[in-house]
């Protein structure tokens, strides 16, 4: 059974007495105030799972507490409260719980059994209603943690924006260069919108053959084409009730553009080969790094659709553009990867701050996180030093002494797959010393083994 803190109301000595030991005897931690007003102090002080008051007493009434109370503390700090009230005031205690401003009421006269198995129902409650804060606050913390950096201006108007913007359910044009964190900034319109527990559906249609784009958008019937042995539902009737993100808009043709208009307009639109068209309520995301605008001029993408979609544009500007930011990003993901590969990295190098602070980043915020993510992987010292990071513009001075020379143009999957190659070629297969050479945990180096396991067998 759940205990917990109570505090319990009443004017009458002889009630407190006798329910305040029933309560005891239950195991809960028991707290006895003779006045409103006395009850008020104590709530100021400190916090109670439940509350149990009765309604009439002098100078301060238990639904005047409660009003109080209301004004006075967040709904998630307040106690589950139980009102004892008598045959005359019922109907406000009713219309109390109506409101959810009560948990319940008691009517007297009662049995002590009546109200141990309320304060019972209410603790539930309350325990239940903790963990469903809590779960919600992880999951802020998680959007915080892994969401959008910048203190740049023009990175704090983009948080403003996407802020703004997804209170409502207007479409959004965000576009920039790659890599500046178009998707992130769509997913985080998303989950700040009230469609957040709803599906949030991303389409690349610059990945999709233009052929299987529309029945992938909306959906086809069995024998549509050849080859649609099925029913298949389309990424819009997916989204339904939440977002779609729709990426690399611009390399759309003419025909879809003409489709995806007449969703925008209509809210509505026919799976291949069905008779008849379905609605959807969705809201739009579209994304680009092209300029859309320059394409309506020269005839490559439809003027109207431009102007559907571009009812709230998000323009994110390059990285270069907005350099207050590198630093920031910079330390954000040393953090994100220190933490993935297990390593306590103290900074970096004041020369190599300086370098990549005046990089231009042609990848923008994607380049400068796997310059992180290969720099702390392949670090073995307290501090990043130049020798680990290297950007196409400034090449290391040093090639690392224990590890492959970094080959710019492969990826960091290559490099994390190269440097778990060499080290355990150098241990002789040995994982601990593997490990070692490197200079991260057991752990982490299983982690990277995990992740590589076709290439590396
Ligand atoms: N402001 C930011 N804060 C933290 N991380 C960011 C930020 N902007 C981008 N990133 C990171 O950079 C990477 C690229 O971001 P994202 O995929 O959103 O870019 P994009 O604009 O959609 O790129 P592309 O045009 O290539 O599709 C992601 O790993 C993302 O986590
Ligand atoms: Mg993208």
């Amino acid at each position: 059974m759940t205990r917990g803190s109570l505090l319990l109301v009443d004017d009458e000595e002889k009630i407190l007495k006798t329910l305040g030991r029933a309560l005891r005897g239950e195991g809960h931690e028991v707290t006895e105030a003779s006045s409103g007003r006395m009850a008020q102090r104590l709530l100021g002080d400190r916090s109670f799972d439940v509350m149990v008051i009765d309604n009439v007493m002098p100078e301060l009434s238990g639904l005047d507490l409660i009003r109080e109370l209301l004004a006075a503390a967040p709904e998630g700090d307040r106690p589950q409260i139980i009102m004892m009230t008598a045959h005359a005031t019922i109907e406000s205690a009713i219309e109390a719980v109506k409101l959810r401003v009560l948990f319940d009421y008691l009517q007297k006269p009662f049995e002590v059994e009546e109200l141990l198995v309320t304060v019972a129902r209410a603790l539930d409650h309350q325990q239940l209603r903790t963990q469903h804060r809590y779960l919600l606050s992880e999951r802020d913390e998680e959007f915080n943690h892994y969401g959008l950096v910048g203190r740049s201006r023009a990175m704090q108007e983009v948080i403003r924006k996407a802020e703004l913007v997804a209170q409502s359910k207007s479409t959004v044009l965000i576009t920039g260069e790659t890599g500046t964190g178009k998707e992130m900034v769509a997913r985080a319109i998303h989950s700040r919108s009230a469609q957040r527990d709803m599906p949030l559906i991303k389409v690349n249609c610059a990945a999709i053959p233009e052929t299987l784009l529309e029945s992938e958008l909306f959906g086809h019937v069995r024998g549509a084409f050849t080859g649609a042995t099925s029913n298949k539902r389309g990424k819009f009737a997916l989204a339904d009730g939440g977002s779609i993100f729709l990426d690399e808009i611009g390399t759309m043709s003419p025909a879809l553009q003409a489709k995806l208009l007449r969703v925008l307009q209509e809210r509505e639109f026919e799976p291949l080969g069905a008779e008849r068209s379905q609605t959807v309520d969705v809201r739009v995301i579209a994304a680009t790094n092209r300029d859309l605008n320059e394409m309506v001029t020269k005839g490559q993408f439809q003027q109207d659709l431009y102007y559907r979609l571009n009812v709230i544009p998000i323009h994110i500007p390059a990285l270069r553009e907005r350099r207050d930011d590198i630093p920031v990003l910079i330390e954000h993901f040393l953090r994100k990867h220190q933490q993935r590969c297990g390593k306590l990295i103290d900074g970096i190098a004041d020369d190599v701050m300086k370098r990549l602070s005046s990089y231009d980043w042609p990848g923008n915020v994607r380049e400068l996180e796997n310059t992180i993510e290969r720099a702390v992987v392949l670090s073995t010292g307290a501090m990043i030093a130049g020798d680990v990071v290297s950007v196409l513009g400034a090449a290391p001075a040093t090639a690392p002494a224990v590890l492959p020379a970094l080959n710019l143009h492969r990826n960091i999957e290559w490099v994390e797959l190269e440097t778990v190659r060499t080290a355990l070629e150098r241990a002789g297969g040995v994982k601990k010393d593997a490990a070692e050479l490197m200079g991260i945990s057991q752990r982490a180096l299983s982690y990277y083994l995990n992740k590589h396991r076709t290439s590396l067998t």
